[in-house]
């Protein structure tokens, strides 16, 4: 018997290879079934070890047949794992597609802003231009082209901020006319829509800060008529057609006639509750025929060119559209009460 086929048969090889097979049975993650590849296939496993060592025909085919056995066991409970794995992944990560998605909560616009694309929307409509402007003027601009009176209270400091003596934040959107007057002849169909500010204490009806838009139309042969017909068509498109609009006479120092435009209170239906005062109207801004005076400030012909221009609130226009009581909410920026509307 030679050295080699000493160390062959040194072993018993029936119980080596049942002891690999139950080991590699056993290993139950990658790592475990390499520490068993390792030790019973490897290179300093006792199998490699007599396999080097092989001289004869018989003991080959012994120790190769374990071999091959043993690493098809090793392949085998590779692919069992991974199946194993791949079953744990599939029940552990299931995502049932059928549920519903995570909503997603998406912005929308603020109701003054609403306001102002539908005004914008009913005056493009039309044919009107939408005309941008400064929120600083002048006090030649804001008060004296208007025709305002010298003594006119508006044009104390205790109702108007003053940068200087001629400077203010404007107190209202009507300097629009007479820079669109001065820049372009008539015909004229514009309306200028933003910021106003005016000393106002904070209540539920004022704002030292509110929105207006400003409308004027001059062309040969305009009347009252087409005022009242143009407010009307906007009022409808603010409020819809079950309000009552109805219009009163007032005096504004640019227009002449001027009127004020109601719509019916939307709280009380028109009966009278505590928003309308009781009287089941409330007031939307203000209007007019343009005064010739205005025409001859801005070198415009009051004999051929006659107009007419309107001035509302973009804040009582939400709060009308909307029942919302109080001026304050549309300024808070508090979600819970923009989220309504
Ligand atoms: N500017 C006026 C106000 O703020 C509203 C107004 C009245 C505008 C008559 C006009 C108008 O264009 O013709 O109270």
């Amino acid at each position: 018997m030679t050295e080699n086929e000493a160390t062959v048969a040194a072993v018993d090889w029936e119980a080596y290879e049942r002891e690999a097979s139950a080991a590699l049975a056993a290993a139950n993650s990658p790592p475990e079934l390499d520490g068993a590849r390792v030790r019973y296939l490897g290179r300093k496993s006792e199998l490699a070890q007599a396999l080097r060592g092989v001289r004869d025909r018989e003991s080959g085919m012994l120790l190769n047949g374990i071999r091959e056995r043993l690493e098809a066991a090793v392949t085998e409970r590779e692919q069992r794992l991974e199946d194993e794995e791949l079953d744990h992944r599939l029940r552990d990560e299931f995502v049932d597609v059928t549920l519903p998605g995570e909503q997603l909560a998406v912005g929308h616009l603020h109701p003054i802003t609403q306001v102002r694309r539908i005004v914008e929307d009913s005056f493009l409509g039309l044919g009107y231009e939408i005309w941008d402007d400064r929120e600083v003027e002048t006090v030649e601009y804001n008060f004296d082209k208007l025709a305002f009176a010298p003594t006119h209270s508006s044009r104390s400091p205790r109702d108007t901020f003053y940068f200087d003596e001629t400077h203010l934040l404007r107190t209202e959107t009507s300097p629009s006319q007479i820079h669109v007057l001065e820049k372009q002849a008539p015909p004229i169909y514009m309306v200028s829509i933003g910021r106003v500010y005016r000393r106002d204490a904070i209540t539920a009806t004022r704002y030292p800060i509110f929105h207006q838009f400003e409308g004027l139309a001059v062309d040969e042969g305009i009347t009252l008529a087409d005022l009242k017909g143009t407010l009307l068509h906007v009022m409808r498109a603010l409020y819809g057609p079950e309000r009552q609009v109805r219009f009163r006479t007032h005096f504004f120092p640019f227009t002449e006639p001027s009127i004020e435009p109601d719509v019916s209170c939307g709280i009380c239906g028109g009966v009278g509750c505590r928003t309308c005062k009781y009287s089941g109207w409330l007031e939307m801004g203000g209007a007019g025929v343009v005064d010739p005076q205005v025409f001859q400030n801005v070198d415009v012909d009051p004999e051929r060119w006659s107009g007419f221009a309107f001035g509302c609130g973009l804040e009582r226009a939400a709060q009308l559209r909307h029942n919302i009581p109080d001026i304050r909410l549309l300024w808070d920026g508090d979600l819970r009460v923009l989220r309504q509307f």
